[in-house]
């Protein structure tokens, strides 16, 4: 073995001992005659002392540039006095050097691992390996091992199976594009990366396998965000015989459980459940952040007949919505601010953000300042302060629009004031969103959509279900994590009728449904059990457990924000003979795209 211990393991329990230890040189620093090596390993760091007294030791000390990779013997002991550094868990001790030697020597790193000088991130992926040794990535990537050994653990415990189902497959529906892969043994066909497991582990419970998970990389082909990968890892998870209450219940078991052993949090027991229909009406979103203590109210029957437009109008549209948020002591905003927050809500489609300046609540309109005050009447103003309870030195900002527009518009307003004004609590704060609508209508296209997957079970018969779409309520679940939704599942359908008709009612025909999912429906005919599942979000969950800002920050080798990797720089052309291979001829890229290319 060429050592002993690892730096970062060190500490008053090792003086006196003779150690081996191999690493990274972090720093050295040259202080009259006597060199201080700060020599880092996974564990963490150690102050490694040579001195002039070891000449060889010492001649190779003097060698050693940061990066530089050596193995050094010696002995652990006490810091001097006054010496100690409490930032650093070994801190109290050093390792008095006698022998070192230079196991390889490193180029300058483009960027220094020492500092906390900003990067930008294409220079941090293209030396991704660089990157990972800085310690706060360490950490984060040794937190990630911690959660997945914690899940591993619970799972085991609770009977589940791990099993592994096929990268190459066909399309599986979860709402974004496929990523195609060509079949050389079969021309002019192609597999699907799957977007998640869904059905594979569908058909495992029809295999009688009861309890299933795998922690396994889903594709896809998206938008990405700081949120969102194109490749990304799910815990996901399979039942039979277990109706939604008992899944949620061993579910946030487990997330308890996790969050105790990996962080020694206690999160609420049980978590809270909001439906669907409350959280948007009260948060615009069904990924509430609880944390923060602003709420939109309903105010379209105090406007159906004032003479704005802009609040009328929504107010009589049955697909309008008129909400107001008071923003406690927002008085202070200036009008500059103001225009922002506007311009901020704009990008969500909506077309203005009138507001209310509460100078003294106890004087009514004249103690009101805003652009929208003569509009509105006396029993109006007076019907909203009530119903935002409005305190002098407050602000209430409205939306008015169609309700899509307000609840994302409003929404992402509160998360942002929330944010800015210091208002989130400092908590964890998760739920369960029950009771999602079945369907979603497409208005573009004219269809209904199913707001989570086609295999999700309804609340209701097939003929209630066939009767009004609109108001079936799925047995879906979302769990959600300080605004993060960080896991997904519901009750499946598990008769082949249902199955058909909800098919029917998505607009997939008989032909396409049997083209499609025909296995599925075949495999419903020969004893389905009532089965249901979630999917966690592995990378968003250690994203918020290590206090990190993007999911790319957790996994060792994430892509860029336009799914390239500049590290091995892929996607990358192939050549004419792999092409001919799989008969596939490449098309011209279209004038606007060329253009854009070249602009890049
Ligand atoms: P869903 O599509 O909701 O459900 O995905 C489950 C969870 O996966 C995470 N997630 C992502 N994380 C990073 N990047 C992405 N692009 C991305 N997309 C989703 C989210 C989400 O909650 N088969 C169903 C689950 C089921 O019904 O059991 C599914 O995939 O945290
Ligand atoms: P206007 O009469 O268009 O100048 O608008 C008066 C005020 O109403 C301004 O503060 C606008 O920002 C606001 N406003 C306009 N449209 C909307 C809307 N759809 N929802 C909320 N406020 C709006």
């Amino acid at each position: 073995m060429m050592r002993t211990h690892r730096c970062g393991e060190l500490n008053e329990s090792h003086i006196d001992q003779e150690v081996d230890l191999c690493g990274w040189v972090h720093r050295r620093r040259d202080h009259g005659g006597v060199i201080f090596i700060d020599l880092r390993d996974r564990e963490g760091m150690v102050q490694v002392v040579v001195d002039p007294d070891t000449p060889e030791a010492f001649a190779a000390a003097e060698q050693v540039r940061s990066e530089y990779v050596i193995k050094v013997h010696g002995k652990v002991r006490r810091r001097p006095e006054g010496t100690d550094n409490p930032n650093l868990p070994t801190g109290q001790i050093e390792v008095l050097a006698s022998s070192l030697e230079i196991l390889n020597w490193a180029e300058t790193p483009p960027f220094p691992l020492d500092s906390e000088v900003p990067v930008s991130e294409e220079v941090r992926l293209r030396y991704r390996y660089l990157d990972l040794r800085r310690p706060e990535m360490q950490a984060k990537l040794k937190l990630r091992r911690d959660i997945v050994r914690a899940l591993r653990n619970f799972l085991d415990e609770h009977g589940f199976f791990e099993i592994e189902t096929p990268f190459l497959t066909k399309a599986t529906p979860e709402g974004a594009r496929d990523y195609l892969v060509p079949s050389r043994t079969h021309p002019h066909a192609f597999y699907a990366l799957p977007q998640s497991p869904q059905l594979y582990k569908q058909l495992l419970m029809i295999a009688g396998f009861d309890r299933y998970y795998q922690i396994v990389r889903c594709f896809r082909d998206e938008d990405l965000r700081a949120d969102r990968q194109p490749e990304f890892t799910q815990l996901d998870i399979e039942t039979s015989f277990m109706d939604e209450h008992d899944i949620m219940a061993l579910m946030e078991e487990m997330i308890r459980a996790l969050f105790q052993q990996v962080l020694n949090i206690e999160l609420p027991n049980p978590f809270p459940r909001l439906k669907y229909e409350e959280a948007i009406r009260r948060f615009g979103s069904d990924k509430p952040d609880l944390r923060i203590p602003l709420e939109l109210v309903d105010v379209a029957d105090l406007m159906a007949d004032v003479e704005f437009k802009v609040f009328s109008g929504p107010a009589k549209d049955p697909k309008g919505r008129v909400a107001a948020m008071r923003l406690p002591e927002g008085g202070d905003l200036s009008r500059k601010e103001i225009d922002d927050l506007t311009k901020f809500v704009s990008t969500y489609g909506a077309k203005g953000l009138a507001y209310i300046k509460v100078n003294d609540a106890e004087q009514g309109r004249a103690g009101l300042q805003s652009p929208i005050l003569k509009f509105l009447p006396d029993e109006v103003i007076e019907g909203i302060l009530q119903r935002t309870q409005a305190r002098s030195g407050d602000l209430i900002f409205f939306g008015a629009d169609k309700a899509k527009v307000v609840n994302e518009a409003l929404g992402a307003l509160r998360v942002k004031l929330g944010m800015d004004r210091g208002l989130v609590e400092d908590a964890w704060r998760p739920l369960w969103v029950v009771e999602f609508p079945m369907f979603e209508w497409d208005e573009e296209n004219q269809r209904w959509v199913a707001l989570h997957h086609p295999f999700t079970a309804p609340a209701c018969s097939i003929e209630a279900l066939k009767k009004d779409p609109g108001k079936a309520v799925s047995r879906a679940y979302d769990m959600v994590l300080n605004g993060v939704e960080v896991g997904g599942g519901s009750i499946r359908i598990h008769t082949q009728e249902m199955q058909r008709a909800v098919f029917e009612l998505l607009g997939i025909s008989e032909a396409e449904a049997e083209e499609k999912f025909g296995f599925l429906l075949n495999a419903l005919k020969y004893g389905c059990p009532p089965h249901g599942g979630i999917a966690f979000g592995l990378d968003r969950l250690v994203m918020l457990m290590t206090g990190s800002l993007t999911i790319r920050d957790v996994m060792a080798f994430p892509k860029t924000q336009t799914a390239a990797c500049p590290m091995v720089d892929a996607p990358a052309r192939v050549n004419e003979e792999q092409l001919r291979e799989l008969l596939l001829q490449l098309r011209r890229l279209p004038q606007e795209r060329l253009q854009k290319e070249k602009a890049e």
